[in-house]
């Protein structure tokens, strides 16, 4: 009886390390309708998730509502604690963020929803449009690995269609981007499909490949 229950206690023991191997550091830099609904799929999916913004005292609200897993913090301190930056900013905040977060993002994953718009964004949202998006990230964050996903799907689609077997066009080059990201996506209970960042626009709000989709009609969009 001892055995079996010293068996039985470290089968648990080694389930539990394993899922905390298993689970991220993701931190999230902007908080608000986007990376708070994403943040809150990703802790009750078992990550650890910081949210900040410029008002991380404003955040307790949803560091509660998505459980132990949550917490909030700065902008500089969830640059440096994450395993992975999500950027859920307005595009015009990009120029800011850039110089504030100089370096510290550099070799890191960067997983961004954030989409230029030239009414809202001003002239950094018309020159982002203008280069190309992935163009526009790249020189705002010379040394991240960048990856985009989720930027034409409204965050209320993000929360109700969790888990429900619908797409999401994933943008990246690297391989831990292209791999980190495909992880994201999962564990917010989707399907990533991979794609080049050189197609990120066709992603954006608007675009061919914008809106709720089934993989198989993704697919078909893509011409497979
Ligand atoms: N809404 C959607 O359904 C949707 C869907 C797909 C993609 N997107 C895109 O995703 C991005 C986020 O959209 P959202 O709707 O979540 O916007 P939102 O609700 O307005 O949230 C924006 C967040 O960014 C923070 N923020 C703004 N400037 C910042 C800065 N300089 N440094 C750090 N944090 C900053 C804001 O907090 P503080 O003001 O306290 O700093 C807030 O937490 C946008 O680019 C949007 O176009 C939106």
């Amino acid at each position: 009886m001892f055995r079996y229950l010293l068996l039985l206690f470290t089968g648990l023991v080694l389930c539990m390390n394993q899922a905390m191997a298993d689970s991220l550091k993701i931190s999230v830099i902007g908080a608000g309708k986007v990376g708070g609904t994403l943040g809150t799929l990703w802790a009750k999916a078992g990550h650890s998730v910081m949210f900040s913004s410029r008002h991380p005292e404003t955040l307790t609200g949803l560091v509660e509502s998505a459980g132990p897993g949550a917490r909030a913090g700065s902008v500089n301190e969830a640059a440096q604690w994450g395993d992975v930056i999500v950027l859920s900013v307005p595009y015009g905040a990009m120029p800011v963020l850039s110089e504030q977060l100089k370096g510290s993002l550099d070799g890191k994953v960067v997983f961004s929803t954030s989409n230029p718009f030239s009414d809202r964004d001003a002239d950094v949202g018309r020159k982002a449009l203008e280069v190309g998006v992935a163009l526009a990230d790249r020189q705002y964050l010379p040394g991240a690995r960048l990856v985009r996903a989720f930027n034409a799907i409204g965050y209320a689609a993000m929360k109700n269609q969790s888990g429900t077997g619908k797409a999401i066009p994933t943008f990246a080059d690297d391989a831990r981007a292209r791999e980190m990201g495909a992880r994201l996506v999962r564990d917010a209970g989707f399907i990533p499909v991979l794609l080049p960042l050189a197609r990120a626009d066709e992603g954006l709000p608007g675009g061919p490949l914008s809106g709720v989709m089934s993989e198989a009609e993704l697919k078909q969009r893509l011409g497979e």
